[in-house]
């Protein structure tokens, strides 16, 4: 039942990332489209140039260059208003790099992000898979909040089950970006989810905080219960925050810990041991 329900949640997660995925992709494949389709006519433009230039070439080989190719060379290099293919091209090109930089990136951190699991824990950079897990789920938040992190750089790697972990981060920053979409609602203000990483003694912890909604007193203390959630039917199901629990405390022997205040945000802080016992 509990590999099962994990199995869903996960699957939906991907459903629902899928389409904001194909969106992050989209984006930079249409204008690197346009950009491409911009540098095939320059090239024609270039060519036809460059043909009367050659023309021209040959005369001044045979010492007969006339009056009129030179008008020639000049009259096409307004035509093709050289000027501004100088100035465009290489600017269409850094786009078009750009662009397959940022599709690059995506798919880069949809594969990492998709790991295919490992029954055993295995050594991970807990900075690198929360950078990689806000890269897969930019299109859930960034319409709504700004994204600031600080990671410490010398967090050493963390024993833990990969996939699982990136479920966790995913589902905490899911979270907070409906609970400050739900903050701001129409306002067209922006909010903003902080994530800190930090080494204390012999543990991981990572913190994401947020400026949403923030959580009543009397719900705190059912939200990692299976199901409870406050959320239409079909936005959410209830199954994030019991699948963050049972990752971090039970199959990690971490713990995680959550301080809100309703109308300011929440804190979700959680640590995970950097020695796991023979037994977990
Ligand atoms: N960062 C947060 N700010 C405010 N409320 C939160 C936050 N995180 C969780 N909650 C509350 O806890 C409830 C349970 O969260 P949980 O992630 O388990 O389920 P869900 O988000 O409602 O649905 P699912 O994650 O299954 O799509 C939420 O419905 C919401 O009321
Ligand atoms: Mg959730």
């Amino acid at each position: 039942m509990e590999v099962q329900l994990r199995q869903a949640q996960k699957l939906e997660a991907v459903g629902q990332l899928a389409a904001g995925i194909a969106h992050e992709i989209n984006t930079p494949t249409q204008f690197v489209n346009d950009n491409t389709q911009f540098l095939s006519e320059a090239f024609g433009d270039y060519n036809r140039l460059l043909t009367q230039y050659q023309d021209l070439l040959q005369m001044a080989e045979d010492g007969v260059i006339n009056k009129e190719q030179i008008d020639k060379v000049k009259s096409v290099t307004e035509e093709i208003d050289l000027q501004y293919l100088r100035e465009e091209v290489p600017q269409a090109v850094e786009q078009s790099q750009e662009g397959l930089g940022r599709i690059t990136k995506i798919v880069r951190a949809m594969k990492e992000f998709s790991h295919p699991g490992t029954k055993e824990k295995i050594p991970v950079n807990i900075n690198h898979a929360i950078e990689v897990t806000i890269d897969v789920c930019r299109n859930e938040w960034k319409y709504h909040a700004e994204m600031k992190t600080d990671f410490t750089p010398d967090l050493p790697l963390v024993p833990c089950l990969p996939d699982e972990i990136n479920q966790v981060f995913l589902n905490l920053i899911v979270n907070a970006a409906h609970a400050i979409a739900d903050a701001i609602g129409n306002s067209g203000k922006k909010g903003v989810i902080q994530i800190t990483t930090r080494l204390d003694g012999d543990w991981a912890e990572i913190i994401i905080s947020d400026t949403g909604c923030g959580i009543p007193e009397k719900i705190q203390k059912r939200i990692f219960e299976p199901f409870f959630t406050t959320k239409e039917v079909g936005k959410g199901t209830g199954q994030g925050l019991t699948m963050v629990y049972s990752t971090v405390v039970d199959k990690h022997g971490g713990s995680i810990e959550v301080e809100s205040e309703p109308g300011v945000g929440s804190t979700f802080n959680i640590r995970l041991p950097l020695q796991q016992d023979v037994d977990k």
